[in-house]
């Protein structure tokens, strides 16, 4: 499933984060290549603003012709914050699926290496399993006043990413609980489920600021 209905208010193009062009592509089209270039998805399920499902539609439609892609793609309509996005796209999964990846639009130039990972691992018995990288910065955690109140070891810091990929049943459980949470892997963890990191990468950025914009599109001309 690729979420894709957040509103891109950090971002200022004054349009949905989905559809903002990235080289003459929104973000959308360049994150379905990547998920369609998947050899094991079966069906994409897509989440987007209610108001954007024809554009949606659209998108899918040039990308599967493009890779000459039959995989059914869905579109529904997300919800207001992003947990709610997801339950959406789960309520729309064909029987037949067993493993539900779900990855942000916005990390639109994630490599397929990634997915294939995440898959990998998940095929072979992980219930849940996320792409992390390695933190360069020392990170604080805070209290409300400002005040550092700990330090953890770097070394066993990772930065996640999507696409996260789950056993249905356990997302679906997690989700029956709460779809409250910043990542999917956050909900499964309070079902007491272990979640295994694998090696993400520095490509699987997340666009949300302009500048994050400007550094796609770099990466972009030199790939
Ligand atoms: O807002 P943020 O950058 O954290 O969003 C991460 C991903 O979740 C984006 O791809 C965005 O489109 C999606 N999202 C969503 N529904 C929301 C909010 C965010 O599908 N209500």
């Amino acid at each position: 499933m690729v979420v894709a209905a957040g509103s891109g208010s950090r971002l200022g193009a004054g349009l949905p984060k989905a559809f903002v062009p990235l080289a003459g592509v929104p973000l959308l089209g360049h994150a379905l290549r990547g998920v369609l270039s998947c050899a094991t998805v079966v069906q994409v399920v897509l989440v987007v603003p209610d108001t954007h499902r024809e554009q949606a539609a659209a998108v899918a439609d040039g990308v599967c012709r493009e890779l000459g892609s039959v995989t059914p793609v869905t579109v529904v309509p997300g919800g207001v914050e992003r947990g709610d996005s997801v339950a959406a796209g789960l309520r729309a999964l064909g029987d037949e699926v067993d493993i539900v990846l779900v990855h942000d639009a916005a990390r639109c130039l994630t490599p397929v290496a990634v997915f294939d990972r995440v898959v990998a691992a998940v095929a072979a018995g992980a219930v849940a399993v996320v792409p992390g990288t390695a933190v360069v910065d020392t990170i604080k955690q805070v209290d409300a006043d400002g005040f550092v109140v700990g330090t953890p070891e770097r070394s066993a810091l990772r930065a996640v990413q999507t696409p996260q990929g789950f056993r249905r049943d356990v997302l679906e459980r997690a989700h029956a609980v709460s779809s409250e949470a910043t990542d999917d892997a956050g909900l499964v963890e309070r079902l007491g489920e272990r979640v295994l990191v694998v090696e993400g990468d520095p490509r699987a950025l997340k666009v949300t600021t302009p500048s994050d914009l400007e550094a796609a599109a770099r990466l972009l001309a030199t790939s």
